[in-house]
């Protein structure tokens, strides 16, 4: 069994932070979301990876992933020219893939517990596609699936007006060589997309077993930054608290749900977990509250701030209220003027967004 993931795509919905960062790189509780996906296909006992990569975003990816070697898998990458559709990625990592069976991960999904029974279960079965569903609030953002009394599937449609269920169809898919005849016969979607969901249907269609599963934890596609900040909690809500041996607490609180990585300094101030504080970061005189992430050698002075998500070598100081449900980007500086004229001094990039009080 092999994998795929896809880490191409846009990322449109997290500007501005994707006009410089692959989406898929994003951290959530202090790692990026792509690592948390090949460690998740690794821990299910896969260790061939091919990786789709977009030709902006490409050279990032291989840089933060590499071989592979650090996590124990072997990386190959895919260049996808453009981002021409889910089951586009398919049709190019065909030569990759070969005949072999294969589990598909979409690279900015995060999901709760792992996919060791789900990768057992296809590999037990002669199934030829297995998908996993989970039912949303929203189902007209994702594609849908219909199921028949008996639990097998009649209709999937992707993003629908009138969705004819709540099941979502979520980034994981597995599939045996019968998918490249599907990707190869589709035509694209009215978004000029190949997409899965239409693949899979024509599979459904030809007598093809395609085996749905119903997840039953919590799943994120962290599409946009509302969705990150809840992933972000949804993890730091799971992991095992660590304070690295030459973390540095000096005169303050930190309970005990919080991560310290190396080098982190707590000095007179409060953390409240789950929260973690990446390598190098240093917090002075500062409350840190539950569910945030701040990522390597960022500089936080006299603020507040909770559930969120601050990116490496940022600095935050002498904020005048708690910053809160926010998202900042790398090598951002978010300062409080202390000398006259007291103005707002802003240099903020395209789709930015700033609520003053
Ligand atoms: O998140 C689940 C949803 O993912 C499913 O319910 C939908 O059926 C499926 O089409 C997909 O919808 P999205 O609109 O969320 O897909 P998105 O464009 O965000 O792409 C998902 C991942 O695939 C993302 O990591 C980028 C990558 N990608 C996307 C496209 C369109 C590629 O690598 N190549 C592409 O051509």
């Amino acid at each position: 069994m092999k994998g795929l993931i896809l880490s191409g795509g846009k990322g449109t919905r997290l500007y501005p932070l994707t006009y410089t960062l692959a989406k898929q790189l994003v951290p959530v509780a202090n790692k990026p979301v792509l690592i948390r996906v090949i460690e998740l296909i690794r821990d299910a006992g896969v260790d061939e990876i091919g990786i789709i990569i977009a030709p902006n975003t490409g050279d990032e990816i291989r840089a933060a992933v590499g071989d592979g070697s650090r996590w124990g898998v072997r990386i190959e990458y895919i260049l996808q020219s453009s981002p021409d559709g889910l089951a586009h990625a398919v049709k190019i990592a065909q030569p990759f893939i070969g005949d072999d069976r294969f589990v598909m991960f979409l690279g900015d999904n995060v999901i709760q517990g792992g996919i060791k029974t789900l990768i057992a279960d296809f590999a037990n079965h002669d199934w030829n596609c297995q998908i996993v569903l989970k039912e949303v609030e929203d189902p007209k953002s994702f594609g849908v699936a219909k199921l028949h009394g008996d639990g097998s599937i009649e209709q999937l449609i992707e993003k629908p007006q009138n969705p004819p269920s709540n099941l979502a169809l979520i980034g994981i898919y597995m599939f045996d060589q019968h998918v490249f005849e599907a990707v190869n016969s589709i035509q694209p979607s009215r978004r000029g997309e190949y997409e899965i969901t239409d693949a899979i249907q024509w599979l459904v269609d030809r007598g093809y077993m395609v085996q749905p599963h119903i997840h039953q934890g919590w799943w994120i596609d962290t599409g946009k930054a509302s969705d990150m900040l809840e992933a972000n909690s949804s993890v730091l809500d799971e992991i095992t608290p660590t304070i690295a041996p030459d973390a540095v607490i000096e005169n303050s609180q930190v309970d005990r749900r919080v991560t310290l990585q190396a080098g982190a300094q707590i000095i007179n101030s409060i953390v409240r977990g789950p929260s973690i504080i990446g390598e190098g970061t240093i917090i002075r005189d500062s409350y840190i509250g539950p569910h945030t992430s701040i990522y390597h050698h960022v500089h936080v002075d006299r603020c507040e701030i909770d559930r969120c998500i601050v990116l490496e070598h940022s600095e935050l100081r002498n904020l005048p209220a708690r910053l809160h449900d926010s998202l900042i980007g790398r090598y951002a500086k978010v300062l409080r003027r202390e000398v006259r004229p007291l103005t707002l001094t802003m240099n903020l990039g395209d789709h930015s967004s700033v609520e003053i009080i």
